[in-house]
């Protein structure tokens, strides 16, 4: 055997058998666009990166059939010279990083390797206007042909598009999903980024038609972080969060976090920023969830914006390409700072959580430590104000009610006598006392009342005076079209409206003030969570859930005497109704006897 291998080796030219040869720089392009970029919003995200890094104040996003065809980002930065644009275009050049310096970086970009690798896989053309220089230049690729560099007409910043994404590389084309998915993804893209900047206004359009235009904010602070988060979440999000706000020896938290009764069914909306870079990161994701630990149930998911700040020696976010993803150094003390954090601020928030021992320790161990400096924006004297009127408890009063109705007394969970912190009921019984949560309690005798109606096939409609029209991703509308006959039979009378928009015209009667976006979306990742085979009847119970969640009697709602007997009347006719359907109790009962008894009067 080896005699023959050698025989063979005489016989060859030796130079033959040198297998190892250096990868023309198209390939290595290639290579390192594949990691890179995945798809459309991959790209457009270093274009992002790019503008911002060259200080823009305004950002302005073009994309057509998804950004397959066309990803165009024009914004009102520094600029390029001449002889900077012949060089973004090589691989591994870059202006943003010093010399061999990979810890102390202050730019999103540093790799030099995303203009390049976009270059070689796709037609691509900038323009750049720099202002030192008063020029204005514009290079291009087509073809897998760099072109001469020629004037451009451009007065401000730079414009850079990217043509026929993938066009070199049709394998990859083949893993791109509908436009519509693909434009979501890129909203989303922007979305994290237009969060970290409230200070640069981001304006995107998708074929011709403004999708949204989100104005900067002057001051910089915690309140322009809100307004953008109001911008790029929503007013429900910000009204339904508080804010967060923790900081330890070299690293710092901030941002606003969903209380508990704000959850999805996915954790995609929840947002982390590390030195205000986004990131995906899973022991952030890991510390999110056990702050959340013992408040939602296991396939809920909470909606979050931290901000995370740490000294540079803390973190490494050198350790992937796209760096999405980041290193700490000690992410045991991370995870504690983000899970006492947001603990803190959700029970601060008047929520009923049992304080845990280990949190307490927590405080104790790092109650000295000192406060960095070079946290990326104040948290002003605003921001307890601001707490302040989000918090249920504060807004509320206690609603007291002196006469006891003797009759109502005998009922199972007895008669109202007051109503405190707009959330809970006490009411007194012949042989002592009942704590009830009204939002609760609400929502599992409406879901009982949906259930029955649709098993009886009588369930209470009511018209909508005013059909309410509901705009959808293409992935939710999907889904949802194909279930109209379905979700007809639970009272939602739906139609298609237009391109990814329904219109709901009817709804089950005893849902009041419904959040229609909410109810729909949800139901809709309900209905993608089981699969495509979505059988109503299996499923009943969560579909349920979902509309008896969003229209059900809110915590912080002060309540009438009679409303609240009438709530506690119903609750005694109504099955089930001692846990509401994320399996928490409804209502607490305390005896004349457990009274004496913590009193210790026996
Ligand atoms: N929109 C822009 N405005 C100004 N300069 C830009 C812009 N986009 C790219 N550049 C320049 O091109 C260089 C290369 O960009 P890129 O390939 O993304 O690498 P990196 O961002 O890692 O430096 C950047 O360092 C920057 O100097
Ligand atoms: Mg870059």
């Amino acid at each position: 055997m080896q005699l023959r291998l050698l025989k063979r080796t005489q016989q060859k030219d030796l130079k033959n058998m040198n297998l190892i040869k250096k990868l023309p720089e198209n390939l290595i392009n290639q290579i390192a666009a594949g990691e890179v970029i995945e798809r459309p919003s991959s790209a457009l995200k270093e274009l992002l990166e790019n503008s911002i890094d060259a200080d823009a104040s305004k950002i302005e996003v073009y994309i057509t059939d998804g950004g397959k065809t066309l990803i165009e980002v024009v914004d009102n930065g520094k600029g390029m010279t001449f002889d900077d644009l012949k060089m973004c275009l090589e691989r591994h050049a870059t202006s943003k990083i010093g010399d061999g310096d990979l810890v102390n970086i202050n730019s999103l970009g540093f790799r030099g390797e995303a203009l390049p690798s976009i270059g070689s896989i796709a037609d691509i053309s900038i323009d750049s206007y720099n202002n030192f220089t008063n020029e204005a230049w514009k290079i291009s690729v087509t073809n897998n042909t760099l072109n001469r560099i020629e004037p451009s007409i451009i007065r401000d910043g730079s414009k850079v598009a990217i043509i026929d994404l993938f066009s070199k590389v049709p394998a990859r084309l083949k893993f791109l999903k509908t436009n519509g998915t693909e434009t979501r993804h890129c909203r989303e893209v922007i979305k994290h980024l237009a969060m970290s900047h409230p200070n640069i206004t981001f304006s995107f359009n998708v074929d011709v038609k403004k999708i949204f235009n989100w104005e900067k904010s002057e001051e910089v602070n915690f309140s322009a972080i809100k307004k953008r988060l109001m911008q790029v979440m929503g007013n429900d999000f910000v009204e339904s969060s508080v804010s967060v706000e923790e900081t330890r020896a070299n690293m710092s938290l901030a941002g606003m976090v969903g209380m508990p009764t704000l959850n999805r069914n996915t954790g995609r909306e929840q947002y982390f920023f590390v030195n205000n870079r986004p990131v995906k990161d899973r022991n952030l994701i890991g510390a999110l969830r056990g702050a959340y630990k013992g408040l939602m149930e296991n396939n809920r998911f909470p909606v979050a914006v931290l901000f995370l700040d740490i000294i540079p020696s803390g973190v490494d976010i050198n350790v992937h390409p796209a760096k999405a993803e980041v290193r700490f150094k000690d992410a045991g003390r991370v995870r504690s700072l983000i899970v006492t954090g947001v603990r803190t601020a959700l029970e601060n928030a008047g929520l009923n959580t049992a304080s845990e021992i280990s949190n307490q320790l927590l405080n104790k161990m790092h109650s000295n430590s000192e406060y960095i400096n070079n946290i990326s924006f104040n948290t002003n004297d605003n921001l307890e104000i601001d707490t302040l009127q989000i918090l249920p408890s504060s807004r509320s009063t206690t609603n007291v009610n002196n006469e006891v109705g003797e009759k109502e007394k005998t009922y199972p969970l007895g008669s109202a006598i007051a109503q405190t912190h707009g959330t809970y009921i006490i009411t007194e019984t012949t042989d002592g006392i009942i704590l009830v949560d009204q939002h609760a309690a609400h929502e599992r005798i409406v879901l009982e009342k949906i259930r029955a109606g649709f098993l009886d096939n009588n369930l209470q409609k009511q018209i909508l005076l005013l059909p309410e029209i509901v705009e959808l991703s293409e992935e939710h509308f999907e889904v949802i079209v194909k279930s109209l006959d379905q979700l007809a039979k639970l009272g939602l009378e739906i139609e298609v409206f237009d391109k990814n928009t329904i219109v709901i015209r009817e709804h089950p009667a005893i849902l009041d003030k419904v959040n229609f976006f909410i109810l729909i979306n949800d139901i809709a990742e309900e209905i993608i969570q089981f699969g495509n085979e979505f059988i109503l009847s299996e499923r009943l119970d969560n579909i349920c859930g979902n509309m008896a969640c969003h229209s059900s009697v809110r915590a912080g709602r002060s309540l009438l005497t009679s409303e609240m007997n009438a709530l506690l009347r119903e609750m005694e006719v109504t099955p089930n109704s001692s846990q509401c359907n994320h399996g928490r109790p409804t209502f607490i009962k305390l005896s004349k006897k457990d009274i004496e008894k913590l009193f210790g009067r026996t």
